[in-house]
């Protein structure tokens, strides 16, 4: 088989890695993929949101899957682009057509999915310029902290969190009526504060059936104990002790039948990943948001846990065959540390040399920000590296990523020294 995975981050690498061991696999091709992507197969610099480039490649290749990676092109309507063009229409996109992708690409979509179908998520209502006054009245009915989102995409950043009220209105303003995210504040939804501890649960589907993957928690500030701005995620670790199975199956039964159900009853035909964002409130499922992809750096921690041959489970989608497919996990304990440029997830320099890559670590690097310059790998984007170790406990796992983590080196590296801290009190 010949598969095209489309991104360049860290996810994108773990599932190059992964697919890279298939026996099933004949050539592989990444696109524009890093440094590391290279080494499972050959990059090729395309534009992602250039779909006439992918076509090309698609045919020039002969590609028979094709892999999307991160949600913009999702959203832009890749897959509907391949449905429509007599060339492509036969060859399966792993990853949902534009109106599957609205549970990413629009808050208000996906809270109204969760309203209509029964999913449990914070109490909430949708404001545009045209009703800010209710925007600022539906604050006086919330408890601080004030949620504020874009509804668009907005790179992670569209998400507000304050615990003052008339700040809470400011910045309603400020997004509603002086576009701080563009279109993307065009709408905004604000929700009730919800008190827990936050998963991500991970689903893929064929539209029919689907499997439930490792769960998984990532770190999304900056600083060590969850201080400072928030990244695109510092780290992860799965599984996730307080997630076992009876909460699994407690967020099967609430959240993720009602999901597939839901996209069913709405003619949605879905095949792809769907990242579920919960809070776990005393031990009760709530959704915070839907993604229409892996996680990054989820995915390098849930990719290296499957054990069983991934190309298997993509065909399980493309051809609606998920039902007789099986996966089995590694029991061990993955953590990922993730290496970021100074500076992250504010302004930072790219393009410095990485050294002490080609060590014998007992871990497996994966590259994010990272390309090619001759034979020298520099640093390509805010969040360089993520570091993937097993152990039996966290810590063991946590330990080696770190000690890998110390011994690479580029000008301005950083990285979290507490990933997983919070999870060693639950056995
Ligand atoms: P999102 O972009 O929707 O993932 O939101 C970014 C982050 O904000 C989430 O990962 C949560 O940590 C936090 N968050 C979003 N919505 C809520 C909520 N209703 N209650 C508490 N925290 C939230
Ligand atoms: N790590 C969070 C995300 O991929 O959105």
């Amino acid at each position: 088989m010949n598969i095209l995975i489309l991104g360049s981050g860290g996810r994108e690498h773990a599932f190059a890695w992964k697919i890279a061991q298939s026996k099933e696999l004949q050539n592989l091709y990444i696109a524009p993929g890093n440094a590391g992507t290279a080494n499972c197969g050959t990059n090729v610099d395309i534009d992602l949101n250039d779909f006439e480039s992918i076509k090309n490649l698609v045919w020039q290749k002969d590609i028979n899957l094709v892999l999307v990676g991160p949600e913009d092109p999702l959203v832009k309507g890749i897959h509907d682009y391949f449905l429509n063009d007599e060339v492509l229409k036969e060859i399966p996109v792993i990853g949902p057509k534009k109106d599957g992708a609205q549970l990413e690409g629009s808050k208000d979509f996906s809270k109204k999915f969760m309203l209509k179908h029964g999913v449990p998520t914070a109490r909430y209502a949708t404001f545009t310029k045209d009703n800010l006054q209710q925007g600022f009245d539906f604050i006086d009915t919330l408890e601080p902290p004030f949620v504020l989102k874009a509804d668009g995409l907005a790179a992670g950043k569209g998400v507000l969190i304050i615990d003052d009220i008339t700040e809470a209105k400011t910045e309603l303003k400020n997004m509603l009526v002086d576009a701080k995210f563009g279109a993307a504040s065009t709408k905004v939804v604000i929700e009730e504060f919800l008190k827990g501890i936050e998963l991500s649960v991970f689903v893929l589907t064929d539209g029919k059936s689907y499997k439930i993957l490792p769960a998984a928690k990532d770190y999304k500030r900056i600083g060590e104990g969850d201080m400072g701005l928030n990244t695109g995620g510092m780290g992860a670790v799965s599984p996730v002790p307080f997630a076992d199975e009876a909460f699994i199956k407690k967020v099967e039964e609430l959240v993720v039948i009602p999901t597939i159900n839901g996209l069913n009853k709405d003619g949605i035909d879905y095949r792809g990943f769907i990242f579920i964002g919960l809070m776990n409130c005393n031990g009760e499922p709530s959704v915070i948001e839907y993604n229409c992809r892996m996680g990054d750096p989820e995915t390098e921690v849930v990719i290296p846990r499957i054990k069983s041959d991934f190309i298997d489970l993509l065909q399980g989608v493309a051809t609606q065959t998920l039902h007789e497919k099986n996966y089995e996990t590694i029991d061990e304990i993955a953590t990922t540390v993730v290496m970021v440029s100074g500076g992250y997830p504010e302004s930072f320099e790219k393009g410095k040399e990485i050294t002490e890559l080609n060590n014998n670590f007992d871990s497996q690097v994966f590259h994010s920000g990272t390309k090619l310059v001759g034979d020298k790998v520099v640093t390509n984007g805010g969040r360089v590296f993520a570091i993937t170790s097993f152990g039996k406990t966290i810590e063991e796992a946590v330990t080696k990523s770190f000690a890998t983590a110390d011994k690479i080196e580029y000008q301005g590296k950083y990285f979290r020294r507490d990933i997983g801290n919070d999870l060693k009190a639950y056995k």
